[in-house]
């Protein structure tokens, strides 16, 4: 089992100082950061793109954890990984080639991911399962910050652990949207591993605290 990582989503930083952002999540000497990359038409919000991503590269060692919530993720997957991020993420929705765009991140130098909507089924990436570094279960509707966990994707979660045991895969288990100290260890219970938060984690009174918590999930 993986031990329990907190990937502060820069969604809920300051996005006229993004680097400020950033900088608050290497000082707390957490690991990841989450990038949210939005393109108006997946999900009905914009964020920034590949120049932002490697403008926070120059001055960030962060692990660079890339959720990219586009129609076509697999026409983007180079510059993004040219912009330095570590792992991209990519959701088994729209249509395009899956399995070539997963192997491309990879022979493009970085970790790969496959990610479900809500209204997914668990059973639409299990012809990926052993070709990824990473799942990412959402568990919000992609496209905002500041929404409420879904409690019904908890079954989710467990479904997709269960196969991972069974078949000896070492992926990542990561969740997204809605996660805060409650929700997080809802979601350990289940089996997740890799905890997104944004709201929770830039809004925390103590965000030291906050990080100390969720590396004892
Ligand atoms: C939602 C994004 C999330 C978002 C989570 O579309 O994928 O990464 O930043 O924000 P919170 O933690 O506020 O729900
Ligand atoms: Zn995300």
């Amino acid at each position: 089992m993986h031990a329990p990582l907190l990937a502060p989503s820069i969604l809920a930083g300051d996005h006229a100082n993004l680097g400020a952002s950033a900088a608050i999540v290497g000082q707390l000497g957490l690991t990841w950061i989450h990038l949210d990359i939005m393109d108006g038409h997946f999900v009905p919000n914009f964020s920034f793109g590949p120049q932002t991503v490697a403008a926070l590269r120059k001055n960030s060692k962060l692990f660079f954890d890339v959720h990219l919530m586009l129609d076509e993720p697999h026409r983007y997957v180079e510059a993004f990984a040219k912009a330095g991020a570590n792992l991209i993420s990519i959701h088994v929705e729209p249509a395009y080639d899956h399995a070539a765009t997963l192997a491309r991140i990879r022979a493009l130098g970085c970790k790969n991911g496959i990610v479900l909507n809500p209204g997914t089924p668990a059973e639409a990436i299990t012809p990926f399962l052993a070709h990824v570094d990473l799942v990412l279960v959402m568990t919000v509707q992609p496209g905002f910050g500041g929404q409420s966990f879904r409690q019904d994707m908890l079954p989710k979660i467990t479904q997709i652990d269960r196969w991972r045991q069974e078949r000896s895969l070492d992926f990542r288990l990561e969740v997204d949207g809605g996660v805060d100290l409650k929700t997080a260890a809802e979601c350990r219970q289940a089996g997740a591993d890799t905890f997104v938060a944004g709201t929770s984690f830039f809004a925390a009174q103590d965000r030291s605290a906050f990080a100390a918590a969720m590396a004892k999930l």
